[in-house]
């Protein structure tokens, strides 16, 4: 008898290593100190959470199709046309739409070496080829990356800063990626983390989806603004790419407690710049002690930090997760992205940001 063969997956879906995300539950009882998703440590507004309960009394009604209440706060705020603005499910349905969109069997799309794995993904799902170029100081190498474009380039994906290694590429160097790319191809800037950075050669990319054709940068509500339950991102575009993007989403892709909570943060800056100014005290603060502990750590533009372990055994990085989660204190494993001998940290509350001190100093046998 034949053996019995169910539905197929199309040609390299199976390929596809799926994304695990940061750890975030210990065995055992007790609170764990989870700071490994990026997740802001001052949670979000409290009138974001009012506005999101408000919703509760029409959740039979579906919410505005085109997120328009969402679009034109966030075109006020930004100074942006809101009729280039699409919301999504977070930042990576956005993603995961433009390679949906301009990606198919036969094209390539690059992005840096330690980049967000959402992207390779997005390219693998579309049978598309993923092409990684090799960065310079963990911080993503305009020139490699052009030394990567081909006839069948379609798309860059670069995230500014990047996750997990928190650098991030300077403006004029983001504009010399883009002159260097041929119209046809689109320049991703996931901007994920603009909020953070406190640089002034700094751009999230606002300018040059204004001012060029292939440009699109993608933004979220879920580290900052502190929603990321709620599943909230938006991409600012070209008007012809903001177009393809409509036809192609889910008709309601986001909720409307959604759209109401995101209206509510936005609204709320004095939120917001109170977690950018805990952010720069503790990154800066965190950095010094941990290298003080004799470990070496990647300068951030982000809210976290890539802290290298030694390699001699006890040492390592897997050791110290160990020890770690004896402590119940969770940091992200970054071996996926090409660093078994690191930990990525997120800058969390102080008794959080403190607890870590405490145990990497003993971890480490040095006192903090
Ligand atoms: C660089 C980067 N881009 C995008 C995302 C996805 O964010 P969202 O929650 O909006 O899907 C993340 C989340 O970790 C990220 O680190």
């Amino acid at each position: 008898m034949a053996a019995k063969r169910g539905p197929i997956p199309r040609p390299g879906i199976l390929d596809i290593a799926p994304y695990v995300p940061g750890t975030s539950a210990l065995p055992g009882a007790g609170k764990v100190m989870k700071l490994s998703s990026n997740e802001t440590p001052l949670g979000p507004s409290p009138r974001a959470v009012e506005a999101y309960l408000a919703e509760a009394a029409h959740l039979s009604r579906y919410p505005d199709g085109s997120a328009r209440p969402l679009r034109e706060a966030l075109a006020k705020r930004y100074g942006l046309d809101a009729a280039h603005i699409v919301c999504g499910a977070g930042s990576d349905e956005l993603l995961n739409l433009l390679a949906v969109a301009y990606l198919g069997p036969g094209d390539e799309a690059i992005y840096s070496e330690h980049g967000f794995l959402v992207y390779r993904i997005a390219i693998q799902a579309r049978g598309a080829t993923p092409v990684p170029a090799p960065e310079r100081d963990l911080t993503a190498d305009v020139d490699a990356i052009l030394a990567r474009v081909t006839d069948a380039t379609r798309m860059v994906f670069i995230a500014n800063p990047n996750n997990p290694t928190g650098t991030y590429l300077p403006f004029d160097a983001v504009k010399r990626l883009h002159a260097g790319l041929p119209e046809h191809v689109i320049l991703v800037l996931d901007a994920a983390y603009a909020e953070y950075v406190r640089a002034n050669d700094y751009e999230a990319g606002i300018e040059l989806v204004a001012t060029t054709p292939n440009t699109v940068m993608t933004r979220t509500f879920s580290k900052i603004y502190g929603l990321a339950a709620l599943r909230l991102g938006w991409a600012y575009c070209p008007a012809p790419i903001a177009d393809t993007l409509n036809r192609i989403r889910g008709p309601f892709n986001v909720t409307g407690p959604s759209i109401a909570a995101g209206v509510a943060a936005l609204a709320d800056q004095p939120h917001m710049q109170a977690a950018v100014e805990h952010n720069a005290v503790w990154r800066g603060r965190m950095a010094e002690a941990l290298q003080h502990l004799g470990l070496c750590v990647t300068p951030s533009a982000a809210n976290f930090l890539l802290v290298h372990f030694p390699q001699e055994s006890g040492k390592s990085a897997r050791a110290a997760d160990k020890f770690l989660h004896e402590r119940r204190i969770i940091l992200r494993r970054v071996e996926e992205y090409g660093f078994p001998d690191a930990l990525r940290m997120t800058i969390g509350t102080a008794d959080e940001n403190e607890a870590v001190l405490d145990a990497l100093s003993a971890f480490m046998g040095v006192a903090a």
